[in-house]
């Protein structure tokens, strides 16, 4: 939490740490094993922090946004350990993934693990509309993992499509956490929506920059592979730009990559991905989402969490991990 963005919430977020590390009890000892593994980690915390300052930005004064925002680390943690098992990563949190290290099954069914515990607390916190928000976003996120999974090695993928996917399996959960931390403070409509917004498009910038991360970035920085979207024929904003831009022999030599899949010739596509201009441009969509971002917390009041709020856009275009 060495971040400055998370400075003006300090002591809201030690006890969202705390409450994150005492809700994974369990009577199975693998399954507190296997999800203190994973918790243990780390990991950015950037969707619990979004509730936090959501709420605090809209003056909420109770204590329910500490239990929502790890309501939200535990369905993006088991998205993470689902995910892992659907791209075949080994590698997490600067960590074998848990598919690694135990298998598929056990990654899988702990991921089920952290979704109904989420689920259990967040029917304590016992606010409707939040509710409402959580279920519909997680919904739409299967959604956005299913239609992506359809796209695998299909090299015709538009951006607009890809757009489409990563609102979904991605924007939707930084959406949900900002916009349920404004609901839970009782926030005026106009506050709720700009609030919102602003989480999607932050959304939108941290999977474009991820998707960059993926060709230009390196394992030791980012606790994950690079090149694992290639190698599973995963169709991001780079490779579509490239094929869109590039000559006749380098649009098909990434056609060929899409089809093939593979990260034999991993070197030769980012050098292809540079030259044709397809990581500039994912850059430059990232900053544009920034700019929306910042666009809709204008209106928002001036506090010392809506500047939070400003650091982390910077944060989520810079970063390298
Ligand atoms: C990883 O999210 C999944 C994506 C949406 C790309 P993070 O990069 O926020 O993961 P942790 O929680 O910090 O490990
Ligand atoms: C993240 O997509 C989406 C979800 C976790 C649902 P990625 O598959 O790109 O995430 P990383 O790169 O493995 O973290
Ligand atoms: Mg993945
Ligand atoms: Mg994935
Ligand atoms: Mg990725």
């Amino acid at each position: 939490m060495s971040h400055d963005f998370f400075q003006s919430v300090v002591d809201d977020f030690s006890a969202v740490d705390e409450l994150i590390k005492n809700s994974l009890t369990s009577n199975i000892p693998l399954v507190e094993q296997i999800s203190g593994y994973l918790i243990d980690a780390g990991g950015k915390r950037l969707r619990p922090l979004l509730v936090v300052l959501c709420a605090r930005a809209c003056g909420y004064e109770g204590r329910d946004h500490i239990k929502l925002a790890a309501v939200i680390e535990f369905l993006h943690t088991a998205m993470l350990l689902h995910d892992d098992v659907v791209d075949a990563s080994d590698l997490r949190r600067g960590r074998k993934t848990v598919n690694a290290a135990w298998g598929n099954p056990a990654s899988v069914l702990v991921g089920d693990f952290l979704h109904s515990r989420a689920f259990e607390m967040m029917v304590e916190i016992g606010h409707l509309r939040v509710m409402e928000i959580l279920s519909s976003a997680t919904n739409t996120i299967a959604e956005g993992e299913v239609q992506q999974l359809a796209n695998v090695r299909n090299p015709d993928l538009t951006e607009q499509s890809y757009l489409q996917v990563i609102s979904r399996k991605t924007a939707m959960l930084f959406q949900a956490a900002s916009h349920a931390g404004a609901v839970l403070a009782g926030a005026d409509p106009k506050t709720e929506s700009s609030l919102r917004d602003y989480g999607l498009h932050l959304g939108l910038a941290f999977q474009l920059i991820d998707d960059l991360l993926d060709y230009e970035g390196n394992a030791m920085d980012l606790g994950k592979n690079v090149g694992d979207d290639l190698a599973e024929g995963k169709v991001t904003l780079p490779l579509i730009v490239a094929m869109r831009n590039g000559d006749k022999s380098q649009t098909n030599f990434i056609r060929h990559a899409i089809m093939s899949g593979g990260v034999e010739n991993l070197s030769a596509v980012i050098n292809t991905v540079k030259d044709t201009g397809g990581l500039q441009y994912t850059e430059s969509s990232a900053r544009e989402e920034c700019t929306e971002a910042l666009g809709s917390i204008a209106k928002v009041t001036p506090s010392i969490y809506r500047d939070s709020m400003e650091d982390l856009m910077k944060f989520v275009i810079e970063r390298s991990n």
